[in-house]
This record gives C-alpha cells, sequence and structure tokens, in this order.
C-alpha cells in the first residue's frame, strides 16, 4: 500500500439534506467550486425535480452529483440532467465518481426517465474518460461561456432488466478488494 493514501473503507451514497449544506459548500470550495446557488438547489430537492447525492467514506463527504428530473409535458424522452459531479481529490481513482454516477443514474431509472444527458467540457480529459468508459455518448456540442464542450447521454436500461440492479464498484482497486453500499433509497 502506498504511504499517504487513505486507508481502504466502505463508500456509501445518500441522499443530501439540507443539514449537509455547510459539507456541500465546504467540498465544493475546497476545489474552487463557486457555492452560489447551492442553497437554493435544496427546494428543488424539496420539490421532488433535484436529487442530490453524496459519497461519505467513513463518515466523510468525498464526493457529490446532482441529478435534475425532467418529465416534458410534450411527452418525448423523460430525461434527467446529471451534474455537478465532484469527488474530492485525495479519493479520486478509486471508483467514488463511477459510485455516484450510477447512483444518480439509478435515481433517474426509478422515476421512470429513460435517458440521462449531462454537460462536460471539452478540455476536461478525466471527466471524458469516467463518462465514454461508462456508457455516455455524444448528443450534441456545446458552447459554455468559459469555452467548447459537449453534451452528453445515455439510455437507461430499465431497472428489471439489468440483471439483479446492484451497482457494482471497482473500490480499491489496486491495492485491495474493498465492499460498497447504498445506505439510502435513492
Ligand atoms: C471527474 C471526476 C469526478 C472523476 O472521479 P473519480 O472518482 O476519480 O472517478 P473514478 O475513480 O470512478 O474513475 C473511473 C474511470 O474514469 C477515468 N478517469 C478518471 N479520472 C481520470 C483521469 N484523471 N485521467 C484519465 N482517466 C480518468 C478512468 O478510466 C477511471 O478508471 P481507472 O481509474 O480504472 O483508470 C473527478 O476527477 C473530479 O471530481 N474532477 C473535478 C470535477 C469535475 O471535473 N467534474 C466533472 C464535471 S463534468
Amino acid at each position: 500500500m502506498m504511504v499517504g493514501l487513505p486507508e481502504p473503507a466502505e463508500v456509501y451514497i445518500r441522499n443530501a439534506g439540507r443539514g449537509d449544506l455547510a459539507v456541500l459548500i465546504a467540498l465544493r470550495q475546497s476545489v474552487g467550486w463557486s457555492s452560489g446557488g447551492i442553497e437554493g438547489s435544496f427546494a428543488l430537492v424539496d420539490a421532488g425535480r433535484q436529487a442530490i447525492l453524496l459519497a461519505e467514506i467513513n463518515g466523510r463527504v468525498v464526493g457529490s452529483v446532482a441529478m435534475s428530473f425532467q418529465v416534458p409535458a410534450s411527452g418525448g424522452f423523460r430525461s434527467g440532467h446529471i451534474s455537478d459531479l465532484l469527488v474530492a481529490p485525495l479519493w479520486r481513482r478509486r471508483g467514488v465518481g463511477t459510485a455516484l454516477l450510477q447512483s444518480a443514474e439509478r435515481a433517474a431509472s426509478d422515476r421512470g426517465l429513460t435517458q440521462v444527458t449531462l454537460d462536460v467540457d471539452a478540455s476536461n480529459r478525466a471527466a471524458l474518460a469516467l463518462y465514454f468508459g461508462t456508457g455516455y455518448t455524444h448528443y450534441r456540442p456545446a458552447q459554455f461561456p468559459w469555452g467548447p464542450g459537449y453534451t452528453l447521454r445515455k439510455v437507461l436500461v430499465p431497472r428489471h432488466q439489468s440483471g439483479s440492479g446492484r451497482l457494482l464498484l471497482r473500490w480499491w482497486r489496486r491495492w485491495s478488494q474493498g465492499p460498497w453500499s447504498d445506505r439510502a433509497r435513492l
């Protein structure tokens, strides 16, 4: 095992509540992300239009992701939009981002949504590798105020077709095998 790395541990994915506001802000600020609007996003959570998921290791929040649920009145795809996927630097490359993504997809699937989309900067090689490696494909190019990017999408497999429906996580795969689980019902 490499010196200085955190010890192997279980990863739990759970829904965030308003009591997590401070820790969510601290997590975002630790990587220089703005926390403006975060408080307001809990209003969407309360209205059932968004879920904010947290990844916890040994009781410490190490990552988060948001999932907005969109059901167009006009019909068509019942779609979810994933945003703000973030893993604390010390805990990257251990499957936490993948776990958060899969839990967000499952939350969408459980609500009957048939696809998820997300936006990513063209220069974000880590995120692109993660998304393409987990089944996302190009949907359309995007132009953000700060530069070019892409909207990616993934068509969701209904849970009754996805075998056990359990999430598999390659956790601590370089050093040891370790379990992880959803703590909350998503
Ligand atoms: C992108 C991010 C969420 C990935 O989280 P993570 O926990 O490190 O991701 P995982 O461990 O699940 O990685 C799964 C796979 O994605 C790819 N990947 C992840 N980080 C990578 C990197 N820095 N370089 C290349 N590939 C990478 C790899 O294929 C990896 O599998 P491997 O470790 O077996 O090679 C994390 O780097 C992060 O928080 N970045 C800053 C915020 C951000 O850019 N968010 C995305 C906004 S669109």
